[in-house]
């Protein structure tokens, strides 16, 4: 089975192919961040406008790459939510669009569960169930995954996303937007330990996060006073470790509290070397098993979304739905039908 995946949620246009018996055929992603960056965050209406320009050549290219034609396909997949209203509509309606003309399903998949499937594309995938943490841009959570469709909320962060963390210190050191990968690569030129963060409810007894205080000390610390390059690499580093400190101790617990042996990581801050470092090196400890997504594989992609469909679509419960079709900015993943 071959299925089309297109991903427009946010900044990123991602489209893959994905074959059921060979795998990934191929997939890219085109990235709006330079032209956000002038606004110092994602400018909803230009997100819009710029996946309308890009999905259909993109498709073009995707399946020319993977070697089959539109009239191959078994199905497309495609964000449904959540995620920027116009951005997902793009994508919603360009799917169902080319699912009509070609008479195959047009599926739509939850953002979260393509980061959560995306470590089974992986050359050693993980099998169920697992911990998954997933930490991006919008959403820091610890889930356990039972199988597709069975996902159970074990802690979430009660303000800032790990990655919108990393992106608001980041603009803090001036390193723009979207700045997690810069701050990361500033971190890794410094020592943790001259500068003193704190490391948010890492002692709270429950597996939730908060990690707005930390951007926020961050601010005290570079207000009114001129950072050296090595202070602010110091700086970064010292904040990365805190981040890092409380993500892992959590996911220690959060296996811990579930008796399960697998851990799986996806969503952009998953790329952080120091965080699969650490995480790998608590693994040795503790005895469970790390599963990262390829490194492209982590932030937003079309391949995941095709995946998930391709899943879905091997679920005893698929039902065809039509061509209707609607969006979900808001969604929560526990309101996500079991496949
Ligand atoms: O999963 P993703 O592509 O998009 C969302 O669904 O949000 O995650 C993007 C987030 C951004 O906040 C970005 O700064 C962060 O992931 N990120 C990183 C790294 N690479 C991406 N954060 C820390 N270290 C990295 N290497
Ligand atoms: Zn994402």
């Amino acid at each position: 089975m071959l299925v089309l995946g297109i991903e427009t949620s946010c900044d990123e246009t991602g489209i893959a192919v994905y074959d059921t018996v060979r795998g990934l055929l191929a997939q890219e992603v085109h990235t709006q961040a330079a032209m956000h960056a002038d606004y110092g965050g994602v400018v909803p209406e230009l997100a819009s406008r710029d996946h309308i320009r890009r999905t259909l050549p993109l498709v073009e290219c995707v399946l020319a790459r993977a070697g089959v034609g539109l009239a191959d396909l078994d199905a497309v997949a495609y964000t449904e939510g959540p995620g920027l209203a116009g951005a997902l509509l793009v994508g919603a309606s360009i799917a169902a669009s080319l699912a009509y003309g070609l008479g195959v399903p047009a599926i739509g998949i939850h953002h979260l569960e393509g980061h959560l499937l995306s470590p089974l594309l992986s050359a050693r995938p993980p099998a169920f169930p697992f911990v998954a943490l997933l930490v991006s841009g919008g959403h820091t959570q610890l889930m356990r995954v039972e199988g597709v469709g069975a996902y159970a909320l074990l802690g979430e962060t009660a303000d800032d996303a790990a990655g919108e963390a990393f992106d608001k210190t980041a603009q803090l050191l001036g390193l723009g937007y979207p700045g997690g990968p810069a701050l990361a690569a500033l971190a890794d030129r410094g020592r943790p330990g001259r500068f003193k963060l704190p490391r948010p409810v890492i002692a709270s007894g429950d597996l939730d996060f908060s990690f707005s205080g930390l951007k926020t000390a961050v601010a005290t610390v570079v207000r009114g006073r001129a950072l050296d390059d090595a202070a602010r690499a110091d700086l970064a580093a010292e904040f990365q470790e805190a981040i890092v400190d409380v993500l892992v101790a959590k996911s220690r617990a959060a296996l811990a509290t579930t008796g399960e042996r697998r851990l799986v990581v996806a969503g952009g801050v998953g790329a952080n070397r120091r965080l699969r470092e650490r995480l790998d090196a608590a693994a040795r400890a503790d005895g469970f098993e790390t599963f990262y997504p390829e490194l492209d594989l982590c932030t937003d992609n079309g391949a995941m979304i095709a995946l998930a469909g391709a899943l879905r679509l091997a679920a005893p419960s698929a039902g065809r739905r039509g061509y209707a079709f609607t969006v979900r900015p808001r969604w929560d993943l526990a309101d996500l039908p079991p496949a």
